[in-house]
């Protein structure tokens, strides 16, 4: 369990609170590169770490983050016009570049009054199909974190972003969680359940598709640069063998998920207390098809996910469509691993207690989720240098493999121990 203080601590992620100010070191993806598909394209309103925001891509194609209101007034620059250079706001035609600069000011048209301001601009990086935003204090900016998925062509990744009414750290814990999988993805992750046996999903795109049938893993876990691995060991029918599937932690949200052929990387990054845009980009050496993905989450169903607002819909309203009538061969009554995870997430409600948990030692790649963000909450607040801040993540990955006794399960990905700094 974890006391409710710390859960607060942890939690809480707006502007002055302890987690937010942790959180607002590093940077974040704003929006995916779809969002804003083309110069001058719409505006895009951003919710991050409690605060709102406006992105827009200029006609040069360069994206700019700017406050969401406007600094005359403050009316929603996600309304405005976005034209020759720049935002334009529609209440008095104030118009910012991307980097900031105030262009024009129509009712006060003395040029030298317009030079001496600058709107509240953030740096921004677009990079792997994502647009990242840096959002914390000036001085403290570090480098930019480079994750594998953005060495890849763009049509061997998928970039997905899905909005979910939960606080973060709940879908994280699901991320960093090994022992769920073979229960609540039964259906994909064992199939042959009902009838006791055990076939492995020849699926290879499926990353809930495990190699054992052993519902009781043995973790273990080992400190890195950029948080933390862990390995999930399961018997296999072969003596002296077994599975392990490697998992790392990246501080503050992010993890990375192994499927045979693809690399699922995730980021659970806080839109407020109480909302999360989960981003998921999956990568690998062949083309990656986006509706294959889709449906193997099971966003393929418009309840459970609106395309283009990228918001996950379902919810207690109707029981997140669960179909009990198809428990009997289907574990959840629900299909897809995004439906199963999101719907798990949101029925722990908006932002969870854990003040009254019951863990067991399957959970302990959970408590070292809290256990680094505490630490990194408290370094935080001392000013001191962080983990996983500014690092060459290129090297960091998962691995689902056989393990034979006596060998080391950290062998298995040995770019772990060394993660350079960007
Ligand atoms: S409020 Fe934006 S120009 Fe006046
Ligand atoms: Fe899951």
């Amino acid at each position: 369990m974890l006391n409710h203080e710390d859960n607060e601590l942890l939690c809480r992620v707006g502007p002055g609170t302890p987690g937010g100010e942790m959180m607002r070191r590093f940077w974040h993806p704003a929006c995916t590169s779809a969002q804003l598909p083309e110069p001058d394209c719409p505006p895009l309103r951003v919710r991050l770490l409690g605060e709102n925001y406006v992105a827009f891509r200029d006609s040069s194609g360069q994206v700019g983050f700017l406050e969401e209101l406007c600094m005359h007034r403050g009316a929603s620059l996600a309304l405005g016009r976005v034209e020759e250079g720049g935002i334009r706001c529609l209440y008095h035609g104030w118009k910012f570049s991307a980097a900031g600069a105030v262009l024009e000011t129509p009712n006060h048209a003395d040029t030298k009054y317009a030079a001496r301001l600058k709107a509240p601009a953030f740096p921004v990086r677009e990079e792997g199909g994502v647009v990242w935003a840096y959002v914390g204090p000036k001085h403290l900016e570090p480098a930019f974190s480079r994750y594998a998925f953005m060495d890849v062509e763009p049509s061997h990744r998928v970039v997905l972003r899905i909005n979910v009414g939960c606080n973060y750290l709940q879908l994280v814990e699901g991320g960093e969680d090994s022992s769920h999988v073979g229960v609540l993805h039964t259906n994909m992750a064992r199939p042959g359940w009902k009838d006791d046996s055990f076939t492995r999903n020849p699926d290879v795109t499926n990353p809930a598709a495990l190699a054992s049938n052993d519902l009781e893993p043995t973790l273990k876990i080992e400190d890195t640069a950029f948080g933390f691995h862990y390995v999930a060991l399961r018997k296999t029918n072969t003596p002296r063998v077994q599975n392990a599937r490697v998992v790392p932690f990246i501080v503050p949200y992010g993890r990375i998920i192994p499927a045979p052929a693809f690399q699922f990387t995730v980021l659970e990054v806080p839109a407020d207390d109480t909302h999360t845009s989960t981003f998921l980009v999956i990568h690998g050496n062949e083309p990656v098809n986006e509706d294959r993905i889709i449906e193997l989450l099971g966003l393929d169903n418009p309840n459970y996910y609106n395309r283009q607002s990228c918001t996950f819909t379902a919810s207690w309203a109707d029981s997140f469509g669960q179909d009990r009538a198809l428990m009997k061969e289907n574990w959840t009554g629900l299909r897809g691993v995004e439906v199963e995870d999101a719907a798990i997430g949101l029925s722990q409600g908006p932002l969870y207690d854990r003040s009254r948990e019951h863990l067991v030692p399957a959970d302990q790649a959970v408590t070292r989720v809290r256990r680094i963000l505490l630490e990194a909450v408290k370094r935080a607040g001392e000013g001191g240098p962080l983990r996983a801040l500014g690092l060459d993540l290129r090297g960091v990955g998962a691995c689902d493999s056989e393990l034979e006794e006596g060998s080391r399960w950290q062998e298995l990905l040995p770019s772990h121990r060394e993660t350079p700094v960007a």
